[in-house]
C-alpha cells in the first residue's frame, strides 16, 4: 500500500495548562484535498506544527509520506510545504530574496524559473523586488504561500491561508492550489470559511477540543443533514415552539434548521401568531456550516443525530474511541490562551 501523505496515530499534545490534542489519528491519502476544520483552539495549528516537526508530540506518532517526523525529520520536512497561520518573515529581504533563501534551505540553487512561476501564479511579479516590510498583510500572506511551495513539496498544508485576504486573491490562490492538486499534490487546508472548505475539500475532519469529532467525505457529512436552513432578522422574541429549531443566532439574525418546506410554512405561521416581525428572509439547503455548528456547539453535540445506513457521520469505533469526544467533552470550544 502507498504510504499516506500524512498519517498521525494517537497524537497527544499537552501543555502545562491545556491538552491541545487528545489522541488524534488521521490518515490523509496521497492526492487528496483534505479539510481540517474546527473552532478556535481546537488544535488544528498544533497538529500541523507536529506534522511539520516544529512541535513535539507528548505521545503518538506522525508521518509524512511514510517518514516519521521525529525520527526521519529531514525526509519528512522535504516532503512537506507548510503555509503557517502566523505571518512570520524577515523584513529586510525582498520577496525574491526571501524565496531564494528558502530555496537554499532545501539545497536548491537554480530555482529561479520555479520562483518566477510562483510569483506569477500568486500575482506577486510586480512585488518581486519590494522589501517584505513594505508589503500589505494580504501580500505577505501570498509570499508565505510561495515560500511553502518553493521546493515543490508533494504534500502541502495551508493553515488559514485566506484569513484577511481579499476576494480576488482567494480566487487566484484557489485556482493555483487546485491546479497543484490536479497535478498530484496532496492538499490539507484549514479555514474558517466553511463555504471554501465545502467547495474544495473531498474529505473533512472536524476537530473539537483536541479530538476528531467527525471524519468523512464532504458529501457524506452534508448528506447526514437533511432539511433546509431558514434565516431572517427578527424583531421581537423567538416563539418558544421554535427554540428547538435554532441553529444559530448572531444578534438579531436567526437561523433555524427545519426538516423541509412544510416546516418553513409552520415556522412562519408560528412567528406570525407570536406577533414577531421578520425581514431579510433566506431559505436554502443545509450546508457545511450547519454540520460544523452541530458538531462543535456544546448543546447540539450532546445529541448527535443518528447516523443513517451507509453513512459514518461520526468516526467509527475503530478510530480509538474518538467518537466519545462528542459526548464526553463538556468544555467550551476554547479560545486560544
Ligand atoms: N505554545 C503553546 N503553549 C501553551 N498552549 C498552547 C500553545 N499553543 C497552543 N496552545 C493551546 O492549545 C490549544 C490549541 O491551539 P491551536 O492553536 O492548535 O488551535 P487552532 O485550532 O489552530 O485554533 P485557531 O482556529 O484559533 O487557529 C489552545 O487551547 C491553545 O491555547
Ligand atoms: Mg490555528
Amino acid at each position: 500500500m502507498n504510504p499516506a501523505a500524512i498519517e498521525t496515530t494517537n497524537v497527544v499534545k499537552r501543555y502545562p495548562r491545556t491538552t491541545a490534542l487528545n489522541g488524534v489519528s488521521l490518515r490523509v491519502e496521497q492526492g487528496e484535498f483534505f479539510g481540517l476544520l474546527g473552532p478556535n483552539g481546537a488544535g488544528k495549528t498544533t497538529l500541523i506544527s507536529i506534522v511539520a516537526g516544529l512541535a513535539r508530540a507528548t505521545s503518538g506518532t506522525a508521518c509524512v509520506l511514510g517518514h516519521d517526523v521525529a525520527a526521519d525529520y529531514r525526509a519528512a520536512r522535504r516532503a512537506l510545504g507548510v503555509v503557517p497561520q502566523e505571518l512570520v518573515f524577515d523584513p529586510f529581504f525582498t520577496v525574491r530574496e526571501t524565496l531564494r533563501i528558502q530555496s537554499g534551505y532545501f539545497g536548491l540553487r537554480h530555482n529561479d524559473a520555479w520562483i518566477d512561476e510562483l510569483l506569477e501564479n500568486l500575482a506577486l511579479t510586480a512585488k518581486a523586488d519590494t522589501n517584505m516590510r513594505a508589503l500589505s498583510g494580504g501580500m505577505k500572506r501570498r509570499v508565505l504561500v510561495a515560500q511553502a511551495l518553493v521546493h515543490r513539496p508533494p504534500v502541502i498544508v495551508l493553515d488559514e491561508p485566506t484569513a484577511g485576504v481579499d476576494v480576488e486573491l482567494r480566487q487566484t490562490l484557489w485556482r493555483f492550489i487546485r491546479r497543484l492538486n490536479r497535478e498530484g499534490h496532496t492538499i490539507v487546508l484549514t479555514t474558517h470559511y466553511l463555504e471554501e472548505a465545502q467547495e474544495l475539500c473531498g474529505r473533512i475532519a472536524m476537530l473539537k477540543a483536541g479530538r476528531v469529532v467527525a471524519l468523512d467525505s464532504t458529501r457524506a457529512l452534508l448528506a447526514g443533514l437533511e432539511g433546509v436552513r431558514m434565516s431572517f432578522r427578527l424583531t421581537g422574541e423567538l416563539p418558544v415552539a421554535l427554540a428547538g429549531k435554532l441553529a444559530e443566532r448572531d444578534g438579531v439574525r436567526i437561523a433555524l434548521r427545519l426538516s423541509g418546506a412544510e416546516e418553513v410554512e409552520s415556522a412562519l405561521a408560528a412567528l406570525r401568531v407570536a406577533g414577531a416581525k421578520i425581514d431579510d428572509l433566506e431559505v436554502g439547503h443545509a450546508d457545511l456550516e450547519d454540520v460544523f455548528l452541530q458538531l462543535t456547539s456544546d448543546r447540539r453535540s450532546l445529541e448527535p443525530p443518528p447516523p443513517r445506513a451507509g453513512e459514518s457521520f461520526l468516526p467509527s469505533p475503530a478510530s480509538a474511541g474518538e467518537g466519545q469526544g462528542v459526548r464526553a467533552s463538556g468544555s467550551p470550544t476554547g479560545q486560544p490562551a
